[in-house]
């Protein structure tokens, strides 16, 4: 059988080697805060200021950075593959943009983005390139202090559920890049694949926590495993 429509997951792996940290590699912590002091919506409305900054820094670190080998790979695999009939989903558990500045193209971000906010008085969601902070004022309701980061935190539902799981009921490919596989719904993406005819196919530095879920599991490092795979997909 030809593969024509591919989804690929990625999470923190695929941006390691762009000097992004990854979560576990971090020891619990986020650039030395407590996950649930920045992730969290409780955290948030202990401290917001606090939660703000520490998106404001992450969002402005997203200037010193540039897409690797992999998320150059996987645009160039989207693209070819549309050229030829067939498409390729990018869903994407990481909040940096770099699948975009790869030249990916609609890449679904399913826990929300270091680049946009929203107000949570009237719930607009905007680009946003600055900091933001308590005094920010929202441009549609005009409430000021409502404006937050636009991240799925721990016990918030991850966006785009309904399309993902649309999509990957009739992917003849599922692939899985550098993503621990330890946080849910994600990590399950794997077995609904599977279970619809899916093959399935894990690419990481070490496997992962449901590996013996895949058909195949490849390890290395991405920015060298995911150009070489792609080469084989579209030879
Ligand atoms: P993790 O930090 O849990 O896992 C990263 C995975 O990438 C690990 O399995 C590493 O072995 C692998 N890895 C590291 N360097 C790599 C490289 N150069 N090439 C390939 N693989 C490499 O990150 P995620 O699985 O993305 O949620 O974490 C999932 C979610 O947990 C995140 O989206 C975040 C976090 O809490 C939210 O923010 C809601």
């Amino acid at each position: 059988m030809t593969t024509k429509n591919i989804i690929i997951l990625t999470g923190a792996g695929i941006s390691a080697e762009s000097g992004i940290k990854t979560f576990r590699d971090a020891g619990g912590l986020w650039e030395d805060h407590p996950v649930e002091q920045v992730a969290t919506p409780e955290g948030y409305a202990a401290d917001p200021a606090l939660v703000q900054r520490f998106y404001n820094l992450r969002r402005a670190a997203l200037k010193d950075v540039k897409p690797n080998a992999a998320h150059i790979a996987l645009a160039t695999l989207q693209s070819e593959m549309i050229a030829r009939g067939g498409d390729v989903m990018i869903v994407t558990q990481n909040v940096d943009d770099l699948h975009a500045r790869g030249g990916a193209q609609n890449v679904v971000h399913m826990h929300g983005e270091l680049k946009r906010v929203f107000c949570t008085a009237c719930d607009h969601h905007m680009d946003c390139d600055d900091d933001i902070s308590v005094e920010t004022t929202c441009p549609a309701c005009k409430t000021i202090g409502t404006t937050r980061p636009d991240i799925v935190w721990f016990g918030e539902i991850p966006y785009h559920m309904d399309a993902i799981e649309r999509a990957i009921k009739t992917c003849d490919l599922f692939v899985s890049i550098g993503t621990s596989g330890a946080v849910y719904p994600a990590a399950g993406f794997v077995q609904i694949a599977s279970h619809y005819g899916a093959k399935t196919l894990e690419l990481n530095l070490e496997p992962s926590q449901g590996s013996y879920h895949f058909d195949e599991t490849r390890l290395g490092k991405a920015g060298s495993i995911v150009p070489a795979w792609v080469e084989e997909i579209l030879a």
